[in-house]
């Protein structure tokens, strides 16, 4: 099993911390909520579907004949932009702000839901005008602007799919994407900023769809000002376009099941999987848990989500899960250290922040600055935090619930995938007395096992395979074009039993509450981004000196894991040593993303192979992490690790 920084032995009669009375008293979620998923789990479900404005009726909630292809609310028609912005625009919250927006270089605008409404009108104008129709794929490689969020509920409004690619990625990676979906129009902007700096950002869309034969316009938001080439007819100013594009659009619905994103992330092989998500059960989902999990009362908190819409928790909590509950949210485009580490403490003092859902990396990042930078401020804003994309170890929690959240704010610490499309094992901050570390429990309507290999499932103190035993309306449908794949990852482990298999390490404690350990395949998490071993493997095997490649994430105190690779060179190829190592690591960068960039390089003269030819990985985290080897006689050479170390 793969080891995190999460407490493999969790202290299972850890203190745990209830909710105040206050809290419980004005909770969204009481014990109600479980009892009527317990009694009737799909009129559960469509209860929670109601929470949406529908244009037309389902005639069933769930279709299952199908299966693992599920549908949810069969039938039904609704759109999921008129139900995250005409609604509450209807319903007389226009002047509301959606988005209080901080751009990194202390530039802000704050946009109300009658301002959203337009805005995503007229995109959505424009995209029509481009000659894109309902089912057309859309690629978005921006920063977080405001337009990203419009980009993307323009999207969703027409029904076009769009597939958001993280700014970070290297043009490579964003080329395969475009090609994989086929994408008619990319959305960008002219340059990011960085750390003050502006960096270019339509310079790697030029390289990307410089030959990529679906792409037929390139639509720019000027955000830094910077000099980029144009490809006359073929790009646009978004200023020039939906800018002046009319405010006035009418939603058409769309089924259920209309594909609203593609969404891509690394799987075990090199080449990312297209995560398919829907319309009707996805913003169902992701309404459901944003309102409970995190308590969040409409027109009274300001809610903030330190994701980037590049991964699904930008997807679903930032964008679909908040807007759909009528938030009032912080959106920052910048790092945490930007012009210096106080950054988020700011922006919480100055908007009031009073839900703060991020990263263990990042709270991790924030103790090794240290308690005086969040104790200058007044956090007293803050009712709840969240936690998402990694296991959080005890020791960030407590620091977490003490020094940020002033020993009062409940935690959530919330597990889900990109695949799940939304929260499914957390606390209910109104209910659960919580343990730092803990997910505790899948939420009412979800349902959960431990189990072994055997399909067993386990009790108290048994590691095991987190599965997921009854479909849920926000799960996947399928990876784009490759279904096969999509039931050979997910679903063929348990294939007799029906089960989704997660990919992830858990153990239910003494109590009864459920501890995600972290994955058991070949993916690796580095700051809570899924990095697969292959996809660097490739990318450092792409450099002509390097013959093969190995890779292993390697535990890391503040990013959880680290990238650490082994690598074989070519015959003649010089060993240039550091100079060697640097162009190895700038290789991954531009293939992938400066995020997959490995923590450590070495060059060894052999890997640890089984008969089978197969490389030994765990025993290579063994090196990695610097413990004693373990069982090394299915190796061909166990004497390949005194070279290993040698090095
Ligand atoms: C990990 C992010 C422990 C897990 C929403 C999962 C977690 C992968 C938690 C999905 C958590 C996410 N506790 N582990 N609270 N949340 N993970 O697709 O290994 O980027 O399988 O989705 O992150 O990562 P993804």
């Amino acid at each position: 099993m793969t080891s995190s920084t999460a407490d493999t032995n969790p202290a299972e009669h850890a203190t745990s911390y209830p909710p105040s009375a206050e809290f419980v008293a004005a909770a969204n979620a009481g014990p109600e909520l479980q009892a009527a998923a317990d009694a009737d789990r799909l009129g559960f479900w469509a209860d929670q579907a109601s929470r949406l404005h529908w244009h037309e009726p389902w005639s069933q909630v769930l279709d299952w004949s199908d299966a693992p292809v599920a549908k949810w609310f069969v039938g039904g028609k609704l759109n999921v932009a008129y139900n995250c912005v005409d609604r509450h625009v209807q319903g007389g919250h226009g002047d509301q702000v959606a988005i209080h927006w901080e751009g990194e270089p202390g530039d802000s605008r704050d946009v109300t839901y009658n301002e959203l409404l337009a805005e995503v009108s007229r995109a959505a104008n424009t995209f029509t005008e481009l000659g894109l129709v309902a089912g057309d794929r859309v690629a978005i490689y921006m920063p977080m602007v405001p337009e990203a969020i419009v980009s993307m509920l323009a999207c969703a409004r027409l029904g076009l799919t769009h597939s958001v690619v993280f700014a970070g990625f290297s043009a490579s990676a964003l080329r395969s994407r475009i090609d994989d979906a086929e994408a008619k129009l990319v959305i960008t902007t002219d340059g990011q900023w960085r750390r003050g700096q502006a960096a270019p950002l339509k310079a790697a869309v030029d390289t990307a769809v410089d030959g990529a034969e679906s792409v037929r316009n390139v639509l720019v938001v000027q955000r830094t000002n910077i000099d980029v080439e144009w490809t006359e007819g073929r790009d646009i100013w978004w200023h020039e376009t939906v800018a002046t594009a009319s405010p006035e659009h009418t939603a058409d619905a769309f089924d259920a099941e209309h594909p609203l994103f593609i969404l891509y992330t690394s799987g075990t092989t090199g080449k990312p999987k297209g995560i398919i998500h829907t319309s009707g059960g996805y913003l169902t989902q992701a309404s459901y848990t944003h309102h409970n999990v995190f308590d969040h009362k409409a027109g009274k908190d300001v809610y903030w989500c330190t994701a980037d819409i590049g991964w699904v928790t930008g997807h679903s909590y930032i964008v679909y899960g908040p807007l759909s509950n009528r938030a009032t949210q912080v959106v920052y485009e910048g790092t945490p250290n930007s012009p210096d580490e106080h950054r988020h403490f700011n922006i919480i003092e100055k908007y009031g922040v009073s839900i703060y859902y991020t990263a263990p990396t990042l709270v991790r990042t924030f103790m090794k600055w240290g308690h005086e930078i969040p104790d200058a401020h007044d956090l007293s804003s803050l009712r709840l935090l969240g936690s998402v994309g990694e296991p959080i170890n005890p020791e960030a929690w407590r620091w977490f619930r003490d020094v940020i959240g002033g020993e009062r704010c409940p935690i959530v610490d919330t597990w889900w995938q990109t695949e799940t499309g939304a929260i499914m094992i957390s606390p209910l901050p109104g209910i659960t007395a919580t343990k730092p570390g803990s997910a505790m429990a899948p939420l009412p309507g979800i349902s959960a096992k431990i189990v072994d290999d055997d399909a067993k499932p386990l009790g108290a103190g048994g590691n095991g395979y987190l599965v997921l035993d009854e479909p849920w309306p926000a799960m996947l449908r399928g990876i784009w074009g490759d279904m096969e794949r999509f039931k050979d990852t997910y679903w063929s482990r348990y294939a007799e039993e029906g089960w989704y298999f997660a990919g992830d390490g858990a153990r239910y404690d003494d109590d009864g509450d459920l501890w995600v350990l972290g994955r058991v395949d070949d993916v690796m998490n580095v700051s809570g981004h899924r990095i697969s071993t292959s996809e660097v493997e490739s990318a450092l095997v792409g450099h002509h000196s390097v013959a093969e490649a190995a890779v292993v994430g390697a535990a890391d105190e503040t990013t959880g894991q680290g990238i650490v690779a082994f690598v074989i060179l070519r015959e003649g190829a010089e060993n240039t040593g550091e100079t060697l190592i640097s162009e190895l690591k700038v290789q991954v960068s531009t293939e992938i993303s400066p995020i997959a960039r490995p923590r450590q390089i070495t060059i060894v003269p052999e890997l640890p192979k089984t008969r089978s030819g197969k490389i030994m990985r765990r025993l290579l985290r063994d090196v990695a992490e610097g413990r004693d080897l373990g069982d090394t006689s299915t190796l061909v050479d166990p004497k390949v690790f005194d070279a290993i170390r040698g090095k």
